[in-house]
């Protein structure tokens, strides 16, 4: 919807004169029907930053430092922030500021809250991205110049202070076949991302390309798109991307259908039907994670959840359509298996899912009714949703504490090294705004301001059950670990009540890239300890007695599984993971 902003104003507005009766009796319904029950203790909301500057269409967690490069659109007026030391763009065919002297990217300290400004030159308008192999930002495409343009963050540049360092997006050196706006990124196991997609592009691609390469046509995109709503917005754009472990196949899900693509040779290896219920893909706006791979099976299953989504159409905007309850769960590596549908306590679209280090999901940001942009979403949903995959059907939502800032359209979600998920940016409007209007009637907030500031929420966990967070210590043989070695890991704990009970888990995630509602490349893989030994040498700090303990971790051998590149590893303890993760690099 990026750059539909005026047809869709004037056909809404059109709407309006006619329809206000009709409004006010489903706002009375919203009013009696919304009763949202949270439990104690579900979770802590804190501010990363009141304003940094810019607002966030895309994030991401960057390895090592854990820094947060967040980006907005670079070719619609002015942000909050000039830079510190008077530098502008100059671009005569900008739509606004043919000299830009704004900032629409920086890189966020998360504890600190200080940023420092990146320079971007193109437009980063609904691009999509991933981390490579070496831990570089790649990051594609997007709207009018930018939309062919491929853009690097160095490793180097992840840090923020000092805030005056030149340190930037270096774009242009290579580009793609055709122009990708709304596409979806997915790291693949030879270090290359395939990019799927976009607006009006229903073929695939490799970042960075070959000397020949070429758009390759994607009948799926074809097949699924929902022409009934609008040319372009055809309900399978920003498509889930997700890479299965074993056959290195792509899952890819687009409007209410969803394929096992083998992109090699461009051939459908299995369909799945119809997810019941609405479409979720962009515009619809629902999410979708592929739930964590397990040692268990030896990575030999993998299950999608796609939850979510607006039940009203791009072609018949209803700000006040109740979004979609229901979320579908299917095992894509078996064949004929079917959707299993459950309804989550809360309707939800524009929320982002994201897989937490003790497998859970967090379901959180996005609106109860509408959808997308403009005018055309009400009631923010204010409280994240937890998912417990392990548990059984009805009995694996619970709501979570609530927030005071909306995040709905164009706003992202990210799980930090601390375990907490940090939510940025949303803008509903098509340029920088600070007041919130109720243009229209009746009085739900629709129009809300442009957000600057920056939250995060740390789940629950299990912080009841006494055994605290684990704290880890750098591995023994080094932060860069083969596939298939084993990681010797160093952690302290709390000594527990019962520590014969005591359960521990270890997992690796992904840093993805966070954009319209789905995290690109996002995984989460369990792997299994050989051995946990409790060393002597333990000791009383503040009163709590800890334990010195060392595990001896199996990395899997598969690229599938674990596509090389850097990871978060987590130990969680009784259900709480460890106070920080630790980065390793993960190669062949
Ligand atoms: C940022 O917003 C504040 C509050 O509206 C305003 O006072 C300030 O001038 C803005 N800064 C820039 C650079 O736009
Ligand atoms: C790391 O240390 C463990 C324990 O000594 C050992 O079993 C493993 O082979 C080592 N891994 C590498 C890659 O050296």
């Amino acid at each position: 919807m990026c750059a539909m902003e005026n047809e869709w104003k004037w056909s809404l507005e059109r709407r309006w004169s006619v329809g206000m009766l009709m409004a006010v009796v489903v706002a009375v319904q919203a009013m009696v029907g919304n009763v949202v029950q949270v439990a104690a203790a579900q979770g802590v909301w804190r501010v990363v930053s009141k304003n940094v500057g810019i607002t966030a269409m895309h994030a991401a967690v960057t390895p090592v430092t854990g820094n947060v490069v967040l980006l907005h659109q670079s070719n619609n007026g002015p942000s909050n922030m000039t830079f510190p030391d008077g530098r502008c763009k100059l671009y005569p065919n900008d739509r606004f500021l043919p000299v830009d002297c704004y900032v629409h990217s920086v890189i966020l300290d998360p504890n600190s809250g200080v940023v420092r400004p990146l320079f971007i030159q193109t437009d980063t308008q609904c691009s999509s991205g991933q981390f490579l192999a070496d831990g570089q930002l790649g990051q594609t495409g997007g709207d009018r110049e930018g939309a062919q343009v491929i853009r690097n963050l160095a490793r180097n540049c992840f840090f923020v202070t000092p805030t005056n360092t030149i340190c930037d997006w270096v774009e242009g050196a290579q580009k793609l076949n055709v122009g990708r706006w709304y596409a979806t990124n997915q790291l693949l196991p030879d270090g290359r991302q395939i990019i799927v997609g976009g607006r009006g592009q229903p073929s695939y691609e490799y970042s960075p390309p070959s000397a020949n390469s070429k758009a390759i046509p994607m009948d799926f995109l074809k097949t699924s798109a929902d022409v009934t709503t609008s040319a372009t917005d055809t309900n399978n754009i920003y498509p889930y991307v997700h890479l299965l472990p074993t056959t290195g196949y792509l899952y890819i899900f687009a409007n209410r259908d969803s394929i096992i693509f083998d992109y090699i040779n461009n051939v459908v290896i299995r369909k799945f039907p119809k997810i019941p219920g609405n479409p979720r893909n962009y515009p619809s706006a629902g999410s979708s994670v592929m739930l964590p791979l397990k040692w268990q099976d030896n990575f030999q299953t993998a299950e999608v959840l796609v939850c979510g989504g607006a039940t009203s159409m791009l072609g018949n905007q209803q700000p006040q359509a109740l979004c979609s309850v229901t979320c579908g769960r299917i095992q894509v590596t078996t064949a004929n298996s079917k959707w299993k549908m459950e309804s989550m306590p809360i309707p939800r679209c524009m929320g982002d899912m994201i897989l937490l280090p003790d497998m859970n999901v967090l379901i959180i940001n996005g609106a109860k009714r509408g959808l997308q942009g403009w005018g055309m979403q009400s009631e923010p949903t204010l409280n994240p949703v937890l998912y417990a995959p392990k548990k059984t059907a009805g009995q694996r939502f619970s709501v979570m504490a609530g927030t005071v800032t909306p995040r709905v359209y164009h706003s992202t979600a990210n799980l930090l090294t601390d375990g907490s998920v940090m939510v940025a940016g949303s803008n509903t409007n098509e340029f920088y705004t600070f007041i919130k209007t109720n243009k229209w009637w009746p009085p739900v907030g629709r129009w809300w301001p442009t957000e600057l500031s920056v939250e995060a929420f740390t789940p629950p966990y299990a912080q009841t059950v006494a055994g605290g967070r684990p704290r880890m210590l750098s591995p023994a043989n080094g932060s860069v670990v083969k596939l298939s070695s084993v990681l010797q890991l160093g952690f302290w704990d709390d000594i527990s009540p019962k520590p014969a009970t005591d359960t521990f888990l270890f997992t690796l995630s992904s840093p993805p890239f966070s954009t319209h509602s789905f995290s690109q490349g996002q995984r989460l893989v369990s792997i299994k300890s050989l051995s946990i030994t409790t060393l002597p040498g333990g000791r009383v700090e503040n009163g709590v007695s800890k334990n010195l303990r060392t595990a001896n971790l199996q990395i899997p051998a598969d690229v599938t599984v674990l596509p090389p590149a850097y990871y978060m590893l987590w130990v969680v303890k009784n259900g709480n993971p460890s106070k920080s993760c630790l980065w390793i690099q993960i190669t062949k």
